[in-house]
């Protein structure tokens, strides 16, 4: 056994502040409000339902995550939230149209007290989207403080201990880092001067890593993941996570394809098709914002196939996602999947998915685990990017130099190592020959 890592208590309310109150966000209050009062089962949450298996097999040590961390209670979550609109959480639930009307109302009045606070906000990054509850600044510099103000009051008058801040936002327009996001100098410079690379949600980063509180991002847009932001996480000791939750056809996909990939059967064709009626389909209706998700979405099968590595089985590979937005399935997803494979001696075959599913009732227990992942990693002074929370992305935040791991099972794994490091138990190599000695 090796030395455990220091980890502090989990005394006092954890404060989980989300940018948007969209579908996503409402599932996750909302659900957590349910667990609370027994109304609805956790399905779905690492930290609530999962285990660790440590020491030997043979032992019979598999304690729940939970208890082995001494995770904060739901009773101590606090929700905080931003929003361009005014819509307090329980006309957002409504709005949002996820969860049905019986289970909103028996957690009302707990949705109602959460009032999204005024958003910074600019539709130059998210074209199809516009609200009245927007904040004034004359430069992105007042706004970030306008934000850091708005942590600090939220933190004492919720008397919380420690937060944790996720972005649940619009997916924003495409961006690519250019001079202004390669040092924390430089990106100072660019909020004083309104530089148009910095988007609304990498002044929420800012705003929180200044303020040394771990920030998530559940969306692909760029965020927190730019040096500039990579450098003040380290001074300020602050973890992060992002980007993209795994949902809906991309986690099939990391099931799927490592499976594929292990019996060395080819793959020359993967067409993906989505039909989606929430808000979220409609800002991705934008080529714009649709064109972030797209690199998101279509990156994983390359690094999970690994085509250098094996000519003639991935390096054709034709791989098309598309998203279409159809009002009418409001947030329950259709996706499709046809995959073209190769077997032995080049035989052709097919596989079709059809993945009826609901898009924030797969994401809200991911909001949930990253939020107290994120502040257990804090609590263990762990900074930067968390890459054992690659689990929970489609588009997986690692350092630079390294490519992503995006297999769902090696992401698994690297989670759970990370929990046993962090008790100093021993990793699981899963080698298993001690058995037959
Ligand atoms: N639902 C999923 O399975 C899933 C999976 C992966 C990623 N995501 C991403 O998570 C994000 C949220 O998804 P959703 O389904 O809740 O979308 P949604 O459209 O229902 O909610 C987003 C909310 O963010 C608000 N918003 C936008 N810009 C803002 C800003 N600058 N400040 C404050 N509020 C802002 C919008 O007004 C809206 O209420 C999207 O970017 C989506 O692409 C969702």
């Amino acid at each position: 056994m090796e030395t455990p890592v220091d980890i502090a208590a989990a005394q006092g309310r954890l404060g989980v502040l989300l940018v948007g109150l969209g579908a996503v966000s409402t599932t996750v209050i909302a659900g957590v409000h349910a667990i609370r009062k027994k109304l609805a089962p956790a399905v779905g949450s690492l930290t609530e339902l999962g285990t660790v298996r440590l020491g030997k097999r043979s032992d019979g040590r598999s304690p729940r995550i939970r208890e082995l961390f001494e995770l904060p209670p739901l009773d101590d979550i606090v929700f905080g939230a931003w929003d361009i609109f005014e819509e307090d959480c329980y006309s957002a639930a409504r709005t949002a149209g996820v969860l049905e009307p019986a289970l909103l109302d028996q957690v009302k009045a707990d949705l109602e007290a959460v009032k999204p606070m005024a958003a910074v906000f600019d539709r130059q990054y998210v074209k199809r989207l516009d609200g009245p509850n927007v904040k004034k600044g004359k430069t992105k510099r007042e706004l970030a403080d306008a934000l850091v103000e708005d942590i600090r009051s939220f933190k004492q008058r919720h008397d919380c201990a420690r937060l944790v801040l996720i972005w649940c936002g619009s997916t924003e327009i495409y961006l690519q880092e250019s001079s202004v996001h390669q040092s924390v100098d430089a990106f100072e410079a660019g909020l004083a001067s309104n530089d148009p690379g910095i988007p609304s949600s990498m002044i929420y980063a800012y705003a929180a890593i200044k303020e040394g509180v771990p920030y998530a991002n559940a969306a692909p847009n760029l965020s927190a993941d730019i040096p500039a932001l990579l450098e003040l996480a380290g001074r300020k000791r602050v973890p992060l996570a992002g980007k993209d939750l795994k949902t809906g056809q991309t986690l099939i996909k990391t099931i799927m394809a490592p499976g594929l990939k292990a019996r060395v059967l080819g793959v020359n064709g993967w067409y993906s098709t989505n039909i989606l009626g929430n808000r979220d389909g409609e800002v991705l209706d934008d080529p714009e914002s649709f064109k972030t998700k797209e690199e998101s979405k279509k990156s994983v099968l390359d690094y999970i196939f690994q085509p250098h590595l094996y000519p003639g089985l991935y390096d054709q590979l034709h791989h098309v996602v598309r998203i279409n937005y159809y009002p009418p399935r409001g947030d329950n997803k259709e996706g499709w999947d046809n995959i073209d494979l190769i077997g032995w001696l080049g035989y052709p075959m097919q596989l079709k998915i059809n993945f009826l599913c609901r898009d924030s009732i797969l994401a809200a227990p991911l909001v949930l685990d990253t939020a107290l992942f994120l502040d257990l990693a804090k609590r263990a002074n762990m900074a930067g990017i968390q890459e054992w929370l690659s689990f929970y992305f489609k588009s997986p935040m690692h350092a630079p130099g390294l490519y992503p791991e995006h297999d769902l099972f090696i992401q698994l794994m690297k989670l759970k190592n990370t929990l046993r490091y962090l008790k100093g138990e021993e990793l699981i190599t899963h080698l298993g020959l001690e058995y037959y000695d």
